[in-house]
C-alpha cells in the first residue's frame, strides 16, 4: 500500500471494524443491498466503461459494477486489508475476470489519471479528513466529463436504525451523536456541504437526492441489537459505558426494535444522500 493520510481510519479498517465487517459480509449487504438499485440505476453504467469504486469493503458492488461493464472493468479501492481479502476471494469464487482491487487510501493513492468513466461508492467515501483533497484524487482519476455517483449516510433521526439509538439517549454520551462533520460516517449527512465539497474540488453540476432503502439487521430483535452493538457507532457508545449500563443498553435497544419485527426479519429503513456530480469535460 502507498502513503496513508487516514492513519485512524487506517487502524478501525485493518482492525476490529474491518474484521467485523469482512466476517459478516453478507449481513452488511442484507442491511445495504437496498440501496445497490439507487446506486446503479444513477450510475447508469454501460458496457465497455471503467468503473473506480471507493471504499468498495468487500466488493459487492465492485461485482455489480464489473458485470454492469462488461467488457469495461471495475477496481476496487479500500483501506482494508481483511474486506480486500473477501472481496478478491469472492470474485474469483464468482469467476468475474474484470474486476480487480487495490489497497490504498483514496485521499492520496497514485490512481492512474483520466481512467475511469465513473467513480461509485457505496457508503464508503465519507470517512476522509480532508474530503476535498480526496475528491481532488478521484476526480484525476476520472476522465474529463467522467461521473462520480455515490452514497453518504443521512442525518441519524432520519434514519431508523440510528433513531433507535435514541432508546439509550439517557444512559450513554450520546450528546454529538450523529452531529454533520468530519471525519466519520456523517461527514457527508449535510447534502449542502456534501455538494460544496465536490465543488470546490472540480467537480460541476453536484446534486444530492434523498434515498431511502429497507435492510434486514437480523433474524429478530435480539440478534439485529447484538448485531448493532457490536460495530460501528453502536460499538463506539458502549465502549464508553460499565458492564451494568451495557447490559441495561443491550434490553433497551432490544425492546426498542420489537416493533420492527417481521416474518421476513428485522427490517429497518436507512436513509442517504445520492450524489453526483462531473469532472469538468
Ligand atoms: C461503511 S464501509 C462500506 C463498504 C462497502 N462500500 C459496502 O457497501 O459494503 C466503509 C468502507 O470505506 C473504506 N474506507 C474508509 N476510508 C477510506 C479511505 N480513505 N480510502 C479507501 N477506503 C476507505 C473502509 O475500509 C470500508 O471498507
Amino acid at each position: 500500500m502507498h502513503g496513508i493520510a487516514n492513519t485512524a481510519q487506517a487502524q478501525a479498517w485493518n482492525g476490529y471494524e474491518g474484521a467485523h465487517w469482512a466476517a459478516n459480509q453478507d449481513r452488511w449487504n442484507a442491511v445495504n443491498g437496498g440501496f445497490d438499485r439507487p446506486l446503479l440505476d444513477t450510475a447508469a453504467l454501460r458496457p465497455g466503461e471503467h468503473v473506480l469504486d471507493v471504499g468498495c469493503g468487500a466488493g459487492a458492488t465492485t461485482r455489480l459494477a464489473a458485470r454492469a461493464v462488461g467488457p469495461g472493468r471495475a477496481l476496487g479501492l479500500d483501506l482494508s486489508g481483511p474486506m480486500l481479502e473477501r472481496a478478491r476471494a469472492r470474485a474469483a469464487d464468482e469467476g468475474i475476470a474484470n474486476v480487480s482491487f487495490e489497497h490504498g487510501d483514496a485521499q492520496v493513492h497514485p490512481l492512474a489519471p483520466d481512467a475511469f468513466d465513473v467513480a461509485i461508492s457505496r457508503f464508503g467515501i465519507m470517512f476522509f479528513t480532508d474530503p476535498v483533497a480526496a475528491f481532488t484524487n478521484i476526480a484525476r482519476a476520472l476522465r474529463p466529463g467522467g461521473r462520480i455517483v455515490f452514497l453518504s449516510a443521512a442525518a441519524p433521526e432520519s434514519t431508523q436504525w440510528l433513531g433507535a439509538f435514541g432508546a439509550l439517549d439517557d444512559i450513554l454520551p450520546m450528546r454529538g451523536f450523529g452531529a454533520p462533520g468530519g471525519p466519520g460516517m456523517f461527514s457527508l449527512a449535510d447534502a449542502d456541504t456534501a455538494t460544496g465539497l465536490l465543488t470546490a474540488a472540480g467537480f460541476h453540476d453536484a446534486r444530492a437526492a434523498r434515498v431511502q432503502a429497507y435492510g434486514t439487521w437480523g433474524r429478530d430483535a435480539e440478534d439485529a441489537a447484538r448485531f448493532m452493538l457490536d460495530s460501528g457507532p453502536g460499538r463506539h457508545l458502549l465502549e464508553q459505558a460499565d458492564t451494568a449500563t451495557r447490559a441495561l443498553a443491550r434490553t433497551r435497544l432490544t425492546e426498542r426494535l420489537r416493533r420492527h419485527e417481521t416474518p421476513d426479519g428485522l427490517r429497518l429503513h436507512g436513509t442517504g444522500w445520492l450524489l453526483t456530480a462531473r469532472r469538468q469535460a
